[in-house]
C-alpha cells in the first residue's frame, strides 16, 4: 500500500487490510510505504491513528518508510492511493515487467475510472471520508483477490 508520505493514507490501507486478513484467516502479507522518504521512521499521522482506532483498527506499531526496489520483487501487488503515486511507482519499478504489479486502489472498486484517494493532510475533516473510501477500496481488492485465489488444498478422501 503506497502513498506519498506513508503517514496518512497508506497506513490506513495497511491497517484495514491487515484487519481483513486476520478476521478472514488469510495467509497474505501486507505492508505500506511512501514514494517520498521525508517522514521515514515516524509513526502514522495522529489523525490517521485516531480515525482507525474509532473503527477498531490499531496503527500504533507502524513506522513510515520509503519504497525500495526490492519491494517490487517481494510483493505480488503494489497498490497506489492516487494517480500521482501510481505514475511515480511505474517509473520507480526496477524492471519494466514489474510495472504490471502496480495498481490503483480505487480501480478495484470502480474499474477504469482512474479515481484517487485524496490526500487528507491539510484537512482534519477529511480523515473520516478518506477512511471510508480506503475501506471500500480494500474490501473490493480483498474480494477480488479471494475470488481469483486458488482454493485451499483438500486432502484426498
Ligand atoms: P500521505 O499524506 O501521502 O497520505 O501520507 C501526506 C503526508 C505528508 C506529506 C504529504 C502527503 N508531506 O508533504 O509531508
Amino acid at each position: 500500500m503506497v502513498c506519498l508520505g506513508n503517514i496518512c493514507r497508506s497506513p490506513l490501507a495497511e491497517g484495514i487490510l491487515h484487519h481483513y486478513i486476520t478476521t478472514h484467516q488469510l495467509d497474505w502479507v501486507v505492508d505500506s510505504a511512501g514514494t517520498g522518504g521525508w517522514h521515514a521512521g515516524e509513526p502514522p499521522d495522529p489523525r490517521s491513528i485516531a480515525v482507525a482506532r474509532r473503527h477498531g483498527i490499531d496503527l500504533s506499531s507502524q513506522k513510515a518508510r520509503k519504497i525500495e526496489a526490492t519491494d517490487f520483487a517481494n510483493f505480488d501487488l503494489i497498490v497506489a492511493m492516487d494517480t500521482s503515486n501510481y505514475r511515480d511507482l511505474l517509473s520507480l519499478a526496477p524492471q519494466p515487467a514489474l510495472r504490471a504489479k502496480v495498481r490503483l486502489l480505487l480501480d478495484f472498486l470502480h474499474p477504469g475510472k482512474n479515481e484517487s484517494v485524496p490526500d487528507p493532510y491539510w484537512d482534519d475533516n477529511a480523515f473520516e471520508p478518506v477512511f471510508q473510501l480506503i475501506a471500500a477500496g480494500i474490501k473490493a481488492l480483498a474480494e477480488n483477490l479471494t475470488a481469483t485465489a486458488a482454493p485451499p488444498h483438500q486432502p484426498m478422501p
